[in-house]
């Protein structure tokens, strides 16, 4: 029944009735419904104009795209305001804001930056750059057995020095929920701000950026169902109000001046330029896909299919499986013993079984692990038993091939 379920909304998605293959790398990008690609198709066909820069019906309608989805993502999420809801280009674009305009501004030599080892380099770099900058002191939080953050090691490593805490809602590698909102409590204790990088569960459960008062967040369209090129930066409204700009030019002004210049409010303020429209405009069709689904009947398919992969690859005493006694969101990753997750993916490749391998821009989390790297699976409504099937017959030949 709810594999017949997952079958039916397959055929959302125009990608799978070209060929038939077997996509469990949804955690890189998800692929995408007709609703999302025909918007796209049909803003350029009969909508295409810039945005705010003519006072003419397309220009109009263009920016009422990008206010009206603006306005969708915040109900979405949970915010407050639509100003607290910043279209970027991706997650790392948010992060790099963060950096730039919260970090080099009101982080100072002495204080500490605390994050997660298992952050995406995302959500690394940038605050190794800010920490050398300002000459901050970065600290890494490390993880209990089961692969979450180690709570007794937050809590000794929090002090009154901890400006920014950052982590993500699951880890992008391992699939490993979070336990965010402590974290956030936690850290509200010490008057430190939090980063959620939301990137790996937005696709998969409501978010409540205000409810679990968090003072950044930050996703990509691209993992729920979107187009690339369209992300967002979510922080609280005073945050951004102190925080400078990070582009400066067209579009981000209030009076500009030969020698000096005043700035727009947010969210304008941060979105200086011209904004992807049609990207934005298939997020909103995203948030129409999930809600007309709904995330209750997402979770049941995702769930049931994680259940049965779960159980499959256990029963395969050449798969080592990593991190697989703790909630997650639909990812597992592994490793074919004595094969590198390169070779192990390639071959499922001949046998149109995709799936990441590699370190997953988590290069801290592997080294960490003890591990070079792994192979990767996430899956989404689109997966079925047949996927699965599939995966294990191609996980077989993967050790005919190599002779293991
Ligand atoms: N961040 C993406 C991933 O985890 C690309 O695969």
């Amino acid at each position: 029944m709810l594999n017949q379920e997952s079958n039916e909304l397959k055929k959302d998605f125009p990608i799978f009735l070209k060929e038939d293959f077997t996509y469990l790398d949804t955690s890189a990008t998800s692929q995408k419904p007709s609703i999302v690609i025909d918007s796209i198709n049909e803003y350029y066909r009969n909508f295409n104009a810039n945005a705010g820069r003519g006072s003419y019906e397309l220009s109009i309608m263009s920016k009422s795209i990008i206010e009206n989805t603006r306005t969708k993502v915040k109900e979405f999420v949970g915010a407050s305001e639509d100003a607290e809801v910043i279209f970027t280009k991706n997650t790392t674009e948010a992060i790099n804001i963060i950096a730039y305009c919260y970090g080099l501004n009101f982080i100072n030599e002495k204080d500490e930056i605390l994050i997660a080892v298992s952050n995406h380099h995302a959500n690394i770099v940038p605050w190794q750059f800010v920490s050398k900058k300002v000459k901050a002191r970065l600290k890494y939080i490390y993880l209990d057995k089961d692969g979450q953050l180690d709570i007794e090691d937050f809590k000794y490593k929090l002090n009154e020095n901890t400006k920014l805490v950052c982590l993500s809602s699951a880890v992008n590698a391992t699939g490993v929920l979070q336990d965010f909102e402590k974290i956030i409590n936690l850290s509200h204790k010490k008057n430190a701000k939090v980063l959620l990088d939301c990137s790996q569960t937005m696709a998969h459960f409501k978010h409540e950026f205000d409810k679990w008062d968090v003072d950044f967040a930050v996703f990509s369209g691209h993992k729920m169902f979107s187009a690339f090129g369209v992300g967002v930066l979510y922080a609280k409204k005073e945050l951004l109000d102190m925080m400078p700009p990070f582009l400066y030019g067209g579009d981000m002004i209030e009076y500009v001046h030969e020698q000096s210049t005043t700035y727009a409010k947010v969210p304008q303020k941060f979105e200086g330029g011209t904004l992807d429209t049609p990207a934005i405009l298939s997020l909103s069709k995203a948030i129409d896909y999930i809600n007309s689904i709904s995330y209750e009947r997402i979770n049941k398919i995702e769930h049931n299919l994680m259940i049965e992969l779960t159980f499959r690859l256990m029963q395969l005493d050449f798969v080592e499986l990593y991190f697989t006694n703790v909630e997650r969101v639909p990812v597992i990753s592994f490793n074919v013993k004595g094969v590198h997750s390169h070779d192990t993916s390639f071959i499922l490749d001949r046998y149109k079984v995709f799936v990441r391998s590699g370190q997953h821009c988590c290069a801290p989390l592997l080294n960490y692990m003890g591990i070079n790297s792994t192979c990767r699976i996430s899956i989404s409504i689109y997966n079925t038993s047949k996927d699965i099937d599939r995966l294990i017959e191609a996980l077989y030949k993967v050790k005919e091939t190599m002779k293991i």
